[in-house]
């Protein structure tokens, strides 16, 4: 028999559905809430207790550290696939055979150009202006070049959509490089895989051939995976909350693009880094910056630790952790903010403050060590987050339009003022 929760409320009780995932995960369904009790709603700052949709795409347990795309577990993910094969995994529900993602490939390939008049758009930010803003801005001005709406029914034009994108914003985020490094503007080189490709299109000098190293190509598209997808994070419930109003896809993905911006979330791979060197520069006494980061007057938080959801460890960070040892060596580079950071790791894995609140690294806290050993500039760090979360959105508000979910619109608990007369402004 099915369970139910029951509200008692002003000596009435109310029930209402339990519903339980394929991994057990139990919610109480209270989609009838307001109409069944004549207006009560749920209040939830910051959505910490709230699911707002199911999903078949990610599982996620915060307590045990586990992390699955469609039911394969992030390690072997990592471990085993292409970056492509998990965008196809994410997006169609399942691994791609060959024929499938040759056709992938192919398909992107031949939408991979962007209207050249979009350069015209780049030419009017300053070199200053920060990667970020100018992606979402790009991405957001693609619509005026590719203007059909997306009828979601059709499976076609939901195609046709998806792969315009997975083909042109790696362009975007490599011309968003160059722009940055006062270079040539690109297409790449479409002889070569996915992430080679966006490689050479974002690193290839003007007067130089590039060729791909296999330790960068590979880094990479580990990276791109383990950011690929994440449930329902900051951005991605943007994403689908846009995407519900039956705004585009391009027009979703470049909000959640904003919504990845900020420090708390994806932004936070670039404040690590700054802190990291900051932490440097002022001697690299790792001490005095977890007295800051546990005195509670001190606006300082220790940047890539705690996750809203992992409160064992993020599986993610275990694997970056070891991957930045590994690219590092093979590379030759040596970076002491590396050796930094594993100070400030093993400090607050001992710190009684860090242990209570069960904040451990996060994904973030070691991805910016090898962005930069790979020669990306600290700016471009969110960036290439975005670049690796591409698929998740997409899955995501996909999933969103074909379950044909409703508008997102929260309610609220209005604290204002009380109805009262307007005064004139000489007597205000
Ligand atoms: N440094 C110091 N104290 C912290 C930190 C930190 N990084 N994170 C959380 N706390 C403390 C916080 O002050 C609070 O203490 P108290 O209970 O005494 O008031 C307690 O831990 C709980 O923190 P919270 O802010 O209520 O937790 P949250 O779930 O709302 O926030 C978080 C999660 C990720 C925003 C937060 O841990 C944080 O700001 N971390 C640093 C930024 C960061 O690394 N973000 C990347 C997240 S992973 C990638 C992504 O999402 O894109």
């Amino acid at each position: 028999m099915s369970k139910t929760a029951t509200i008692e409320l002003d000596g009435k009780k109310y029930d209402f559905p339990v519903v339980v995932g394929t991994e057990n995960e139990v919610a109480i369904e209270i989609k009838s809430l307001r109409g069944d009790t004549g207006g009560l709603i749920t209040l939830d700052p910051g959505y910490k207790n709230t699911g707002s949709c199911k999903s078949a795409i990610t599982f996620l347990n915060g307590e045990e550290g586990i992390l699955r795309y469609r039911g394969y577990s992030i390690e072997e993910l990592a471990e085993k696939a292409s970056f492509l094969e998990v965008a196809y995994l994410l997006i169609f529900g399942e691994l791609p055979t060959q024929d499938q993602l040759d056709k992938l490939y192919k398909d992107i390939k031949k939408e991979s150009h962007v209207d050249e008049e979009m350069k015209k758009i780049l030419d009017g930010f300053p070199k200053s202006a920060h990667p970020m803003g100018v992606l979402s801005s790009l991405t957001s001005a693609l619509i005026a070049f590719n203007p059909s709406a997306v009828n979601v029914d059709s499976d076609e034009e939901m195609y046709n959509a998806i792969i315009k994108l997975l083909a042109k914003f790696p362009v975007l985020v490599a011309w968003t490089l160059r722009k940055k490094n006062g270079q040539p503007l690109d297409y790449g080189d479409s002889s070569l895989g996915y992430v080679d490709n966006i490689l050479k299109m974002m690193f290839k000098k003007p007067h130089e051939n590039y060729e791909v190293d296999p330790v960068v190509s590979s880094a990479l598209n580990k990276l791109l995976i383990l950011h690929a997808d994440h449930e329902q994070n900051c951005s991605t419930s943007t994403v689908r909350i846009v995407g519900s109003s039956h705004a585009g896809l391009f027009a979703s993905i470049s909000a959640g693009i904003s919504a990845l911006w900020g420090p708390l979330h994806g932004g936070a791979n670039q404040a690590v880094i700054e802190m990291l060197e900051g932490i440097k520069q002022d001697g690299g006494d790792t001490k005095k910056y977890m007295g800051k980061a546990k005195d509670k007057e001190d606006p300082f938080r220790l940047m890539g630790f705690g996750h809203r959801v992992y409160k064992n460890f993020d599986p993610r960070a275990k694997i970056i952790k070891k991957s930045a040892d590994d690219v590092l060596n093979q590379l030759g580079v040596e970076d002491p903010v590396l050796d930094i950071a594993k100070g400030l790791e093993k400090e607050a894995l001992e710190d009684s403050y860090f242990v209570d609140r069960k904040l451990y690294p996060n994904v973030d806290f070691y991805s910016g060590i090898i962005y930069r050993a790979l020669g990306i500039p600290t700016e471009m760090f969110t960036v290439m987050f975005a670049l690796g979360r591409l698929p998740g959105w997409i899955a995501q508000w996909r999933e969103m339009r074909l379950e044909k979910e409703p508008i997102g619109r929260p309610r609220q608990v209005y604290t204002g003022e009380n109805l009262r007369d307007f005064k004139d402004i000489s007597k205000r």
